[in-house]
């Protein structure tokens, strides 16, 4: 398994790949990150995720002067000298290079990263049977904190949660935010389906606008099955029929249990089954397009 990694569009092994001790990113977490993977190749949606990096760097007012072709040409030099077949990609962006000091006119940055490994998928048993979650003690961020729409490397909120949902021998610890509806996983958003319908929480929630969030929102629309953005409270969730979370690596990941009570049969469920269908028919550039505003299909080069 190649694991390489680029520094400002310099490539090395990954584990010869350096930054300085006074990157902001290492010193303060002050830097923004997206995780991608690759279908055919390809990297999945790059457009979405470049568009999402910018938009959780700007709120950090954090400058990123190349363009999009740019970090698309840097990244397919990264993708092909790693040379995997399928590859987990992590873009990060850091302020850069400080002087462990609030001075942030003396920084010099930013310091992008792209680091390329192999993909590894998740075991299909996860996607036969669901998944145990838990709905984890750890309170997502509140917005008027640090808002989860930023995907900053400050992930110690995430952490504590994972570490949790790890201790209980959950898949994902589902968090709830300050109202204490359900928010989102810690590093995947959350669907339930009742009476046929997906309802997912609203980005007024405090959650991260998921690339995957928004594609099922889309490919539901062509699939005509109801879509609802709206608070879900816990009991709402305990309720049921099904439930699921989306990422960019889990795509639609059937939930089985929430704190070891079954959702709906306690088994993956028909509405999750036709949108997961969808969404890997659709990464794997096959039939069905996500309608919607914004939604255009792919680009050949940057999709
Ligand atoms: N996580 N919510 C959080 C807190 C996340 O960290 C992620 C993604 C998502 C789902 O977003 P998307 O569909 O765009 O991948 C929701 C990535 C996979 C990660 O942190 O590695």
């Amino acid at each position: 398994m190649a694991f390489f990694a680029s520094v400002n569009g310099e490539i090395a092994p990954a584990d010869q790949a350096r930054i300085s001790v006074l990157d902001n990113g290492f010193t303060f977490g002050d830097g923004v990150y997206e995780t991608l993977r690759t279908y055919g190749g390809r990297p999945f949606h790059l457009d979405r995720h470049l568009d999402r990096l910018r938009a959780s760097a700007r709120m950090l007012d954090i400058a990123i002067p190349a363009g999009d072709d740019a970090l698309a040409a840097d990244l397919d030099r990264l993708l092909e000298r790693a040379a995997n077949p399928e590859s987990y990609i992590r873009i990060i962006v850091s302020r850069g290079v400080g002087e462990i000091s609030y001075r942030f006119d003396r920084i010099k940055g930013p310091t992008i990263v792209m680091a390329a490994r192999a993909y590894e998928p998740f075991a299909e048993a996860q996607y036969r049977d669901g998944i145990p979650v838990i709905i984890s003690s750890v309170r997502r961020n509140s917005p008027h904190a640090l808002d989860p729409a930023i995907k900053s490397c400050n992930l110690i909120n995430n952490i504590l949660a994972v570490r949790e949902a790890q201790a209980k021998k959950a898949v994902e610890p589902l968090m709830l935010n300050q109202l204490g509806d359900v928010a989102e996983g810690a590093s995947a958003n959350v669907f339930i389906v009742a009476k046929g319908a997906l309802v997912t929480p609203p980005l007024s929630a405090g959650i991260l606008p998921g690339v995957t969030r928004a594609l099922v929102l889309e490919l539901a629309r062509t699939l005509e099955i109801e879509a609802r953005q709206q608070p879900v409270p816990v009991r709402t969730l305990l309720a049921a029929d099904e439930a699921f979370i989306t990422s960019t690596l889990k795509e639609a990941m059937p939930i089985a249990t929430v704190d070891g009570r079954p959702i709906g049969s306690g088994r993956p469920g028909p509405v999750t089954m036709r949108i997961l269908d969808a969404y890997r028919r659709y990464a794997h550039g096959r039939a069905i397009r996500p309608t919607g505003p914004g939604s255009s299909a792919p680009s050949a080069s940057r999709g």
